[in-house]
């Protein structure tokens, strides 16, 4: 009954959703990027979806099917992802689940780089952040949720990211449980709020992580 009574309740708000890492080519054949199945995004768009929302599924390269009623829009690059963003801008919900590559190559070689007797250097410059690019245009009513995910300090870095990003709500993800992570199906996550609260969420299958972030957003909504 209580799933019901959920259907609909978030009819006529659009959101946007990111998902899966990005790939920054090399050349031809390689590309910097970091790990991320996607799962986690998906299950959030397919969560809003379900819940009534017109939701905008920018995603990197993952092979994920994306939900029924879901719009899916694919971005395997940092840039190609900020410009779909920005270009959805005018959202109710917009939820930052993609590991976005944070350093993209200056030069992209045109032919496969041969390897030779020393080492590599790379030079890459930094990628612009899709997610403080759109806190620090958001509007009122808008509601703004980032992802973190850290390997040190991690409260303290997550209420850091929380206000220098100009997000309502962080979702830290937690890499030091058995069960959490990249890889696998389960997730366990921590809320950050912007009034300096957390709360503590369990290990739970991705799908229903999915339904408590949801929830914890309609009730700031
Ligand atoms: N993010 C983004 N665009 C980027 C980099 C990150 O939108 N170019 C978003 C992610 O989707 C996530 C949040 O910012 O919602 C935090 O990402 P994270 O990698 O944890 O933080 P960074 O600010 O990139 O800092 P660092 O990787 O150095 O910890
Ligand atoms: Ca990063």
């Amino acid at each position: 009954a209580r799933f019901l009574e959920k259907r609909g309740e978030l009819a006529g708000k659009k959101a946007l959703v990111t998902a899966g890492p990005t790939y920054e080519a090399l050349d031809p054949v390689r590309f910097i990027g970091n790990h991320s199945s996607g799962k986690m995004g998906y299950a959030l768009a397919g969560e809003l979806a379900r819940r009534g929302a017109e939701v905008h599924l920018v995603s990197g390269p993952v092979s994920l099917p994306a939900e029924p009623g879901v719009h899916l829009v694919k971005a395997p690059t940092a840039r190609m992802m900020y410009e779909a963003c920005m270009e959805l801008a005018d959202y109710d919900i917009a939820v930052m689940a993609a590991a976005v590559a944070d350093y993209t190559p200056v030069d992209v070689s045109a032919q496969k780089i041969k390897k030779g007797d020393g080492e590599l250097t790379l030079t890459l410059r930094k990628t612009d952040d899709i997610l403080a690019a759109l806190g620090a245009r958001k509007k009122n009513g808008q509601l703004l949720v980032g992802f973190a995910l850290e390997t040190e300090n991690e409260a303290e870095h997550a209420r850091q990211k929380l206000a220098r990003k100009g997000a309502d709500l962080l979702v830290l993800n937690s890499l030091n449980d058995a069960g959490a992570g990249f890889a696998v199906d389960t997730n366990k996550v921590t809320l950050f709020y912007r009034d300096g609260h957390s709360r503590d969420l369990p290990l739970r299958p991705k799908t229903e992580v999915a339904r408590d972030i949801v929830d914890a957003i309609t009730e700031l909504f």
